[in-house]
This record gives structure tokens, sequence and C-alpha cells, in this order.
């Protein structure tokens, strides 16, 4: 990929280029509690977006992306975000640099990925990273603070994307680290590298290719119904939420919002099991605690869709140690732990069974964790 970027930067500007990469996520457990002020559990993975990029002496943005084989140029001081949402990304990492007091000078770039697109594994956040990390080391001296780089993401999306998100993704694909997840409690900003060696276990994502699209989707509702409970709660976020105060309300909310909060108290809890067990090396809790957060997002949350509730039923059959829909929701990924000796069975039923009942089998995605935002060396 990044010979091709370079190639084509070549052509299309005539100038040198250095190139920069950002990274796909995943999260083994701790799903829509990042805007709850909960706990999180992600990794970045060897799935990228790279861009090759060279300041150009104007005040304007060119931009090329290879998928979608589109061009388009913005000034720095308009206003007006781009029509198209690829561009907006980007748009919306330079306002938001500018607006912390970061420079942002004219530059072209060509960029390219190979996170698929509507799997739920943040495309979005990839792209925004890989830019923030860039306008950070060429033209801020790397001084703006990994966290804000992982802000000027989010605020992205909240601002120029229409996705309320939390921070978890952009926080993945910035501090992302080979071989390690990262705990981080979304109050504070403290977070933890955790080794991840699943001995005699493999990581394995199934995408359903049903296309996950958070922009109109129900993913606000999500979160407003949160707000709604924790503001019953007279708490700042579900945090500081117990099972016992949601009790205490139940008829003061309605009975969706109370199923909302009830999956996210469980979850935060689920993190900090899943955590624990990992360093006991017990991966029967951590599958336990992955289908119990399916079960979940399906039934209280209700953000899973029958694709994805079948394939967690076909993980079932086949022994698989734990099983979950991943992400924000809505189609995308199931994330599956499963050991070694059962997994050839278990993708070979999984893609029989599920291209018997819905066309077309998933594709499967070994994960490989990796490290997040960084610049290429040649
Ligand atoms: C999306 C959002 C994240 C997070 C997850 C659900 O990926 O971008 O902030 O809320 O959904 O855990």
């Amino acid at each position: 990929m990044k010979e091709k970027i370079k190639e084509q930067f070549k052509q299309r500007f005539g100038t040198d280029c250095v190139i920069y990469a950002s990274a796909g996520r995943i999260n083994l457990i701790g799903e829509h509690t990042d805007y709850n002020g909960g706990f999180v559990f992600p990794g970045a993975i060897n799935k990228y977006i790279m861009a090759a990029i060279n300041i150009n002496g104007t005040d304007k943005v060119r931009v090329y992306s290879m998928d979608m084989d589109a061009y388009c140029e913005f000034g720095l001081n308009e206003e007006d975000a781009p029509a198209d949402q690829w561009a907006r990304y980007i748009f919306g990492v330079c306002r938001e640099t500018i607006k912390r007091g970061g420079v942002v000078k004219g530059f072209d770039t060509v960029f390219a990925g190979n996170v698929p697109l509507g799997a739920g594994l943040s495309s979005s956040a990839a792209l925004e990273s890989c830019f923030a990390f860039a306008l950070n080391d060429m033209f801020n001296d790397n001084k703006i603070d990994k966290f804000e780089l992982a802000k000027i993401g989010q605020s992205t999306e909240h601002n120029y994307c229409g996705v309320n998100c939390g921070i978890m993704d952009q926080f993945a694909s910035v501090f992302g680290k080979k071989d390690c997840l990262m705990r981080l409690d979304c109050r504070s900003l403290e977070h933890a590298y955790f080794p991840f060696h699943p001995e005699g276990y493999k990581l394995v994502l199934l995408n359903s290719k049903v296309k996950h699209e958070l922009v109109d989707s129900p993913y606000n509702k999500r979160r407003e119904s949160c707000e709604r409970v924790a503001a019953a709660l007279g708490v700042e976020t579900l945090r500081d939420a117990t099972y016992t105060m949601l009790a205490d309300i139940r008829d003061k909310v309605s009975d969706e919002d109370y199923r909302r909060a009830r999956f996210v108290i469980g979850e935060k809890q689920r993190v900090l099991d899943v955590c624990d067990a990992l360093e006991r090396g017990d991966y029967e809790t951590v599958g336990r605690c992955m289908f119990e957060t399916h079960d979940g997002l399906s039934r209280d949350y209700e953000v899973s869709c029958e694709e994805l509730d079948y394939l967690n039923d076909v993980a079932r059959e086949c022994g698989v140690t734990g099983s979950r829909i991943m992400g924000g929701g809505f189609g995308g990924c199931t994330i599956n732990l499963v050991k070694d000796e059962r997994y050839d069975n278990f993708i070979a039923t999984a893609k029989e069974k599920f291209n018997a009942k819905y066309g077309h089998e998933p594709e499967v995605i070994n994960v490989i964790i990796s490290d997040g935002a960084h610049k290429e060396m040649d």
C-alpha cells in the first residue's frame, strides 16, 4: 500500500512526501461504556489508513482518496465543510486542530486504507487519527498531547459527521501498541497496557457484511437514553450508577431507557472482571463475559441484528469460548475467542451455515494487535 500511495502522490503532485498511518481497532469488552464514563478494553489492529503528505506552501488542502478515486480541495480558512463525507473527516481534523491553537498549513495528500468500511473496525477513527498525528508531527513539533489528538478525532465526529461518539476508537487508534490491549477509564483517562497472548486460543472476527453506518443510525439515541437515566438519578454519567439506584427510579424512566442503563451498569463491571481474569489466564471467564455482553447488547441495548445474533448462536453451538457483537452495532463483526482445536470447525461451520441462510459467507479476519498512529520509516 505504501509504495502505491507514494507513486500516486508523485504522479499527482510531482513532489516527494512523508507517509503516516493509523490503525483500526478491536474491543475485547466494554461496549457503549465510553460515553458513559466507564471502561473500555480495545487494541489497535494491523488494518490501516495510510496517507502520503507534503506541505504545499498555500493555505489549501488538496486531497485524493485512492479507494474512492475522488478528489477534493478546501481552504484552511473556510467555515463550510466539504459535501463529501470522506473529506469532512480531514477537514474536521484540520479545523479542530486549529481550534485548539495548533498550527495547520496547506498540504497535499493521497490516502488509502485496508480497514474494511462499515465493519465496526473504526475506519473513520483511523482516518482522523492518521491526520491528527500527521499535523502534529509536520506543523506542531509533536507538542499536542496524545489525548488531545484523540479528542480532535472525536470532535470531528461530533461537529462534522453527526456521530456523538465516545473516545474509545480514537484512543485505540492513537495509543495502540503491538501485542497489547489497553484498559481505559473514560472518565479519568487513566489507562494501562495489558500484554495479550492468549496461549492456546485465537481471536477472530467474523464480518457479517451487514454495513454498519453510525451516521444516521440510532447510535445517538442510545446515548440520549443513557443521559436521561443519569439525569433521573442525579449523577453526571452512568459510571456512578448501580443496579440498586436504577431499581429505585424504575418508574421514573421508560422501560426502554431502563434496559439501556441496565446493560451499561453490567458492562462497566464486566471490563474489570475480564481484566482480572486475563491476569489469571482465566479465558473461560473472559469468554463468559463476552457472551453476557452479546446478550445485553442484543436484548437490552438493542444494537444487534439478525445476522449477528445468528453468528453468535453458531459460535455457541461450536463450543467457542466467547463471542459477541463488537463496536457500535447495527451490523459489522462478531469478535470470537476460540480454542485452537475448535477453530477450524468453527470457521467452516460458520461459513457454511451463514452462507446457507444469508447467501454469502462472513469474512474471516484474524486479529493481529498492532501499533497505532505512526510515521512510516523508509
Ligand atoms: C462506536 C463509537 C465508540 C463507542 C462504540 C461502542 O465505535 O465510535 O465511541 O461508543 O461505538 O462501544
